[in-house]
Order: structure tokens, then C-alpha cells, then sequence
């Protein structure tokens, strides 16, 4: 078993550095050179992140291995080739930008496939990531931690994002204190490793629906491992890699990270997203609402603080939410 992760491990290192050569030295490359260069990617990140092409071919990491002997069957395993239902042996990644992923020592360990824009076929996933093996352990793993860890550190900060992309954008734009996930929600595991590095954790996670349900479930995971979390507030449609290439650094400084909400001011303003009001019934219900999660609060200061912005938000009086909030925490 560790002579196969041995050989897993080189073999990705060694693919890693033949993807990296066919973006940036070959022809190959070129159209995704273009591509990456147009979504902002300068050259300086492409070689810090070892950013690769993987070649729209069927056998060209398959006969890059076999000359160097490593077994088809362990590359099938480690997810760098694929295998038929035949038996026939091909590339597992083909035509895509690759992301490495590495551990938390800085060895490779799997890879993250993006198409290209304009040759994205509707069968085919957007995101095609390296499958769980012996060296890859998905839910252990977090990505980018080995680079922004002296940065979370001397911060006293992780940023965590859904997308590799907006790692490598904010850390282009002098972020480096970010780390993501790896396609997958976010796991215990994943929180422990964050916790074992800092206590304060700021969610960046997309401003669209799937980023707002992951920011709900993130919140709860990485408050079970005692970290405080604070959810950055995205513009509707837009993902920090968009928000950074729209607006700038200073922007995504002043308007998204320094906005940071607490996680009660986030679900208060999550659940009015979620409501229409039409009328008196409808704002009551939701104002029972707003004081459920008010009184999940421990601190006695911070319940009265957030009581006294609903009822200056719906006109109350204190005294009367107060009643109200002590008759539902009675009733639970
Ligand atoms: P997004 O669609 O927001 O991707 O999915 P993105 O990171 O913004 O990528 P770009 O900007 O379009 O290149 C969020 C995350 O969900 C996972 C990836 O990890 C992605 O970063 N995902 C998405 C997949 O694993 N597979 C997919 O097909 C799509
Ligand atoms: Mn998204
Ligand atoms: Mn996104
Ligand atoms: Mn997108
Ligand atoms: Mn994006």
C-alpha cells in the first residue's frame, strides 16, 4: 500500500509539471492560454499555481505513463486514466484547464477540470475533479491550504470560497488568506483543519441560491467546531472571482469583506430574502420567525441588540417584542 501511494504521488507530480509545459510551451496550450488570459489570470499565476492543459486526447497521458512504467491499472486507481466497460485504458482528463490540488504539505494529490467556455459540450460537467483514491481524500482535504496557511495565520483569518477560480483570483488580487472545498459541502473534517489554524472564518460563497443553501449549511458545521463565522455579502449573481474582475480589489476590500456579516444579522436578512409580505399576517409570522433566531443567541447583550433593530425595522415598541420574545422562548 505505500509503495502505491508512492507511485500515485509521482505520478502526479510528474503529470502536474507535463500538464503546466503543454499550457505554457506548447501549441496545445494556446487557446487556453487565451482563455485563461481573458478571464484576468496573469502569467505570474499561472506558474504559482502550476496551472495546466490537459490535451483533448485519448492516449496522451496514458503513453506518458507507460513509458515510465507506472502500472495502468494503480493510474486508473489514483484517477489520472480511466478505464471502458471493455477494458480499454484512455486519459480521464481531456481538453480541460487542470487545477492541481495538493495536500497540506504541498504534494499533489489530484486535480480539478475546467472546459473551456466555447468548447463546452452540454454532456459533459463543467468541473470534472480527480475521484477519491488512496492519496485523495476529498473530505480531508482543503484546497490552497498549504499556500495561504502562514497567511491565515498571520491574518488571524481564512476566506473560504466554492471555487477554486476565486481562490486563485483573490489571491491574485492580494488575497492570499483563501482556501475552498472541493466541489463537495463542506465537511467536519475540513472545519477541524480550519480550526487547528485560526478561529475566525469569513464565508464567501456565491450570491446565487446553491451559494446562500451552502453558506446555511457551512455556518452550522463550522460552528460545531467552535470557529466564529462571518458570511461576506455577495451581489445577486455574482461569485468573487466576478465581483473582483467587476469591481477591484479595493472594492472587494471595502464593499464584500469589511460588510462581513455575523451569522444572526445573515439569517435575519436570509429570511427576509425568503418572504413576501402582502400583509399584518405575513409580517407577524415573520417577525416570529426573526425572534426564533434572535433567541437562539447566548449572549443576553447581543439578543437585546438585535430586538431593539427589528423592532426599530417594524415599528414596534421594545417592550412589546421583548413580551413577544419571552412567550416564544417559553413556548419551546
Ligand atoms: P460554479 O458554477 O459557481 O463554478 O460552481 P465557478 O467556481 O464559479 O467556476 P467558473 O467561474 O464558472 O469557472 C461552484 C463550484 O461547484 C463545483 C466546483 O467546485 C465549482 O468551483 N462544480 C461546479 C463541480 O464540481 N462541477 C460542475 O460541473 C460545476
Ligand atoms: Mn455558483
Ligand atoms: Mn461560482
Ligand atoms: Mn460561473
Ligand atoms: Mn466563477
Amino acid at each position: 500500500e505505500k509503495r502505491a501511494r508512492q507511485a500515485m504521488q509521482e505520478a502526479h507530480q510528474l503529470v502536474s509539471k507535463l500538464y503546466h509545459y503543454v499550457l505554457t510551451e506548447t501549441p496545445y496550450g494556446v487557446e487556453a492560454v487565451k482563455y485563461l488570459t481573458k478571464r484576468g489570470m496573469s502569467q505570474q499565476t499561472l506558474t504559482e499555481y502550476q496551472i495546466g492543459f490537459a490535451p483533448d486526447s485519448w492516449d496522451f497521458v496514458t503513453q506518458f505513463l507507460k513509458k515510465r512504467n507506472f502500472s495502468q491499472d494503480l493510474m486508473v486507481e489514483a484517477g489520472l486514466l480511466a478505464k471502458s466497460d471493455a477494458g480499454k485504458v484512455f486519459d480521464r482528463f481531456r481538453g480541460r484547464v487542470m487545477f492541481p490540488i495538493h495536500d497540506s504539505q504541498g504534494n499533489v494529490i489530484g486535480f480539478g477540470g475546467r472546459l473551456l467556455d466555447n468548447t463546452q459540450p452540454k454532456s459533459q460537467p463543467k468541473y470534472l475533479n480527480s475521484p477519491e483514491s488512496l492519496l485523495f481524500n476529498k473530505s480531508a482535504t482543503i484546497f490552497n491550504l498549504h499556500r495561504a496557511r502562514p497567511y491565515i495565520r498571520k491574518r488571524k483569518q481564512v476566506l473560504l470560497f466554492e471555487g477554486y477560480v476565486d481562490v486563485v483570483s483573490a489571491w491574485q488580487a492580494g488575497f492570499m488568506q483563501g482556501v475552498a472545498t472541493l466541489g463537495t459541502a463542506l465537511t467536519e473534517q475540513q472545519a477541524r483543519i480550519l480550526r487547528r489554524n485560526v478561529d475566525s472564518v469569513v464565508l464567501c460563497y456565491d450570491g446565487d441560491a446553491a451559494g446562500q443553501e451552502a453558506t446555511s449549511k457551512a455556518i452550522h458545521v463550522l460552528q460545531q467546531a467552535g470557529l466564529i463565522v462571518r458570511v461576506a455579502p455577495l451581489p445577486q449573481g455574482t461569485d468573487p472571482d466576478d465581483y473582483i474582475r467587476q469591481h477591484g480589489a479595493e472594492a472587494f476590500s471595502q464593499q464584500v469583506l469589511l460588510q462581513a456579516m455575523p451569522i444572526t444579522a445573515f439569517r435575519l436578512k436570509h429570511l427576509r430574502s425568503q418572504y413576501v409580505i402582502k400583509d399584518e399576517t405575513d409580517k407577524t409570522r415573520l417577525i416570529a420567525k426573526a425572534v426564533d433566531i434572535i433567541n437562539e443567541l447566548d449572549s443576553p447583550v447581543e439578543r437585546d441588540l438585535y430586538q431593539r433593530q427589528l423592532a426599530e425595522e417594524y415599528s414596534l415598541t421594545l417592550g412589546d417584542l421583548k413580551w413577544e420574545s419571552k412567550r416564544a422562548y417559553n413556548q419551546q
